[in-house]
């Protein structure tokens, strides 16, 4: 089976600076990825990239999403578009239309696959509608269908462009720091809710986070970034705090060494539920 997403030797230059540099990696369908690094380290350039929203500069380079050329040495492939209808973006802010209500705006993600003249009247048919909420209700939040986006909380919203994704049938969720400007119990919430959609329905997730230790708690692999170039690609348990020291420099203590966020440890199982729980399943 083909990666989900494959990059070979990426490298972005904006005039003098070095976004990317030869940066390669690949992402096995069904995994979730975090993308890790300090601010300007390059993160959200490699989305934009695998996502075909920019083009790569100079050398050879090639982007595969879901075993199909996105772009390659600097060009993007005719098919980019296609490819894009399997690829849900989610950005840190704006990633819903505000004025309009949370159901259209999740409703959106059915413009790849009917005709243009019904996404543009919001005639959206009744399964159509329905998938809707109940992409809405996977994210824990169908109370807010009717509510104009706008006046849904931050964590609210990223869980809205979850459930477009959803409703769009990507295969690869690309969220570039989803949770930046949330809280730590809506950062929570939203993270659950990616990590629910890999777990559930399979889809490939790579998320940039700039909190390592949400990269800790719900995503067993992390890429780092160092001034574009792949400094770490591993176990996200594997990631020492000395390294992170390294690659973050003054910003560690900050971003790092956070314990804000702890995963419930599992509670025992009476034994006397383990023994009903034993017979239920004989
Ligand atoms: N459109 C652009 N024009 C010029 N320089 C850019 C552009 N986009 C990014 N850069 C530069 O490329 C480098 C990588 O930026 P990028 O936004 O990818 O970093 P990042 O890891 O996402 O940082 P942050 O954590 O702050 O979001 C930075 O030095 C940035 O200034
Ligand atoms: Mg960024």
């Amino acid at each position: 089976m083909s990666s989900a997403v494959a990059v070979e030797k990426l490298s972005k230059r904006y005039g003098k600076k070095a976004a990317l540099s030869e940066v390669s990696l690949g992402v096995e369908p069904g995994e979730m990825v975090a993308l890790i690094g300090a601010s300007g380290s390059g993160k959200s350039t490699l989305i934009r990239h695998i996502a075909g929203l920019e083009r790569g500069t100079g050398g050879k380079s090639r982007i595969e999403v879901l075993g199909r050329t996105m772009q390659e040495n600097g060009k993007l492939s005719a098919n980019a578009r296609e490819i894009r209808r399997e690829v849900g973006v989610i950005f840190q802010q704006f990633n819903l239309v505000g004025r309009l209500p949370v159901l259209t705006n999740v409703l959106v993600g059915c413009l790849g696959h009917i005709p243009a003249w019904r996404g543009t009247f919001g005639l959206f048919t009744r399964s159509e509608q329905e998938r809707a909420m109940g992409a809405l209700a996977r994210v824990g939040i169908a109370e807010t269908v009717r509510q104009r986006s706008s006046t849904l909380s931050g964590g609210q919203q990223q869980r809205a462009a979850i459930a477009r994704a959803l409703v769009q049938g990507a295969k690869v969720i690309l969220a570039d720091e989803p949770i930046a400007s949330l809280d730590p119990a809506s950062s929570k919430r939203v993270m659950e809710a990616l990590a629910e959609v890999n777990q559930v329905d399979g889809i490939t997730v790579v998320v940039s986070l700039h909190q390592v230790e949400y990269a800790r708690l719900f995503c067993p692999r992390t890429i780092a970034l160092k001034a574009g170039e792949v400094a770490f690609d591993g176990p996200s348990e594997a990631l020492s705090d000395d390294f992170l020291r390294e690659i973050y420099g003054e910003a560690s203590e900050e971003l790092i060494l956070t314990s804000a966020v702890r995963r419930p440890a599992p509670r025992p199982v009476p034994v006397a539920a383990r023994q009903e729980l034993a017979a239920v399943a004989s």
